[in-house]
């Protein structure tokens, strides 16, 4: 079984989740002759273009806390409480959201995205998909080895030119969230709901490393390592948009609902920020408890966390619309609670 404890730690299930037992015997979607539907794979250039065989590792020497990432793209940074924190305080506010956004990365890649890869290259899942699409699976499994690699790789690099000790706890909030979707799901639903994560964060996260990759105010070796994260992810993009339409295929009408149902709380996992790590460490920064709370409440109002999911997940949105899992009123419903129906047709 794949529990919670499992998606901490690597179970022994990792590539035999029971899914085989959710998905259509009959799998007339795929094809009418029982064959995978046709697949154009995305990774024809892989082995000349993917970062992993191609960039050179990304290395820092000096730097300064703003140019890991600049006050204007640290939310937290932007608060009048937090800019009236000690100078090094302030510095070490910039410093320690590159480290949670890099940890982020290296456990989302390690410890969620790579289950399902590893799944879909052994042919375990239980889901039908392209002998070429299992094959690319290989790729994304190393794709996704070196960002956390890189990311792991910069945490260090970053912490010896800043002498500036990371404040990470065992794991980012969202595999909380995600741990919770599940558990709630139950253990029939909880292997779909863990592939679903992964279509739904492989199909945003080209989204979120958008801003970074271009922006000149961020140092070369951080900023190119998005930037190498943002080519592979397009790649990832394209991959898990046809996986979806391959494993809805072979969902059952009342499985698809079901776990369409969960998909806004999947998406809001995503992207929600993780105000436990925050709350601590402006705690620890001596920021009265009241001071802290205020900087949470004013920095993430639920407007604006909505207005980001909206921007961020609208394509995710989409692709779950074209295959008509909105159809359902109570899906619908869900989606729109969540605020993620803004600028999507339904
Ligand atoms: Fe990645
Ligand atoms: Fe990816």
């Amino acid at each position: 079984m794949c529990g919670t404890v499992g998606l901490f730690v690597g179970c022994s299930a990792v590539v035999v989740c029971p899914l085989r037992s959710l998905l259509r015997d009959d799998a007339t979607a795929p094809s009418v002759d029982g064959e995978p539907p046709p697949y154009r794979s995305p990774f024809a250039t892989w082995f000349e273009r993917s970062a992993v065989r191609r960039m050179p590792r990304r290395t820092l020497a000096e730097v300064t806390a703003a140019e890991l990432f600049p006050p204007e793209l640290v939310p937290i940074a932007r608060h009048p409480l937090v800019q009236g924190l000690p100078p090094h305080q302030f510095d070490e506010v910039l410093t320690q959201h590159a480290y949670r956004y890099l940890d982020f990365t290296a456990k989302l890649e390690h410890l969620v995205v790579n289950r399902t890869a590893l799944g879909i290259a052994h042919d375990t899942l239980g889901a039908r998909v392209h002998e070429d699409m299992r094959f690319d699976a290989y790729k994304i499994y190393c794709d996704e080895a070196y960002h956390a690699l890189f990311s792991a790789d910069l945490i260090r690099q970053i912490r010896q030119a800043t002498g500036i000790v990371p404040r990470l706890g065992d794991h980012p909030y969202f595999l909380n969230r995600l741990a919770e979707i599940r558990e709630r799901a139950g253990s029939r639903l909880a292997p779909l709901v863990e592939i679903m994560f992964v279509i739904c964060s492989e199909t945003l996260i080209s989204a979120t490393l958008a801003e970074g990759s271009t922006d000149a105010r961020i140092t070369p070796a951080l900023r190119e390592s998005i930037r190498d994260h943002a080519l592979d992810e397009g790649r990832h993009h394209v991959y898990f948009a046809a996986f979806l339409r391959v494993l809805w295929g072979q969902l059952d009408p009342v499985l698809r609902d079901q776990v369409a149902e969960l998909v806004p709380e999947l998406i809001m996992a995503f992207v929600r920020p993780d105000l436990p790590s925050l709350r601590g460490e402006l705690l620890a920064y001596g920021l009265r408890p009241d001071d802290v709370e205020q900087v949470l409440a004013e920095t993430f109002p639920a407007p604006v966390v909505t207005a980001y999911a909206q921007e961020t997940a609208s394509q995710t949105v989409r692709y779950f619309t074209e295959l008509g899992a909105l159809d359902n009123d109570r899906v619908r419903a869900a989606f729109a609670r969540h605020g993620l129906l803004k600028g999507v047709l339904v």
